[in-house]
């Protein structure tokens, strides 16, 4: 069987008609794409989810999307912890300030920035930059794949970082929590937020 491809938002798309032939015999399935930056544009930062699980393989394509993120030197700092187990998402919450919107997320990802492997290659500059540039990175990758696939999250980075690393078992120090990412179908439509123009952030020097 195809996987159900079909975006939440259906602009500018392009349609790719996959023929699968199965047991069953012959499938028709379209794929449709949002280009990239309608893709972003969608992306909104949602805080209430639907109970539902999703399937394992959304779960598998948005932690491979992390982990194809660039990365300085390739060196890849990162690991994924995904948090099913309910009390330590409530653990979570309480690290996060109390934002226990947190919980009616089926899953939470936990984004952690391996510093000691980025100081193994990069020193002082590798630990406090890139190992948290290269996070980010993925974070988002995460996020707009999320997005791509109907469901919906979060970039949470105001926690307790001490908490939720004893959340994980992890020493901060070299295995840094970057971000919690509680993912889910939306149970609610964020309304898209002012965003500075780009007479503002941006200047040219020609
Ligand atoms: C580094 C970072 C930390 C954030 N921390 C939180 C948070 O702790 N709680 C929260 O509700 N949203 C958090 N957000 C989400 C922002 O509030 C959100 O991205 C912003 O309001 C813009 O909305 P948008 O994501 O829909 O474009 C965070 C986002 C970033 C990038």
């Amino acid at each position: 069987m195809c996987d159900k491809l079909l975006q939440p938002c259906e602009v500018n798309v392009t349609v790719a008609a996959l023929y699968y032939i199965g047991g069953a015999g012959l499938e028709l399935c379209f794929q449709i794409k949002m280009d990239v930056l309608s893709l972003i544009k969608t992306r909104r930062s949602v805080r209430l989810f639907k109970k539902d699980p999703f399937p394992p393989e959304l779960l598998t394509q948005l932690l491979e999307a992390g982990q194809a993120a660039p990365s300085a030197g390739n060196v890849q700092p990162w690991k994924f912890f995904v948090v099913r187990n309910r009390e330590k998402q409530v653990q979570l919450s309480d690290a996060a300030l109390g934002q226990t919107w947190i919980l009616s997320a089926p899953v939470i990802v936990v984004v952690c920035a391996d510093l000691a492997r980025s100081r193994s290659s990069y020193g002082q500059r590798g630990g406090e930059l890139y190992a948290l540039q290269d996070t980010a990175a993925a974070i988002q990758n995460m996020l707009l794949t999320v997005t791509a696939n109907g469901l919906a999250g979060c970039w949470v980075g105001a926690f307790r970082e001490e908490l939720a690393a004893q959340v994980m078992g992890v020493d901060r120090q070299s295995m840094r929590p970057v971000a919690l990412i509680p993912i889910g179908y939306p149970a609610e439509t964020a309304t898209a937020p002012h965003k500075r123009t780009l007479n503002e952030i941006v200047e040219y020097l020609d």
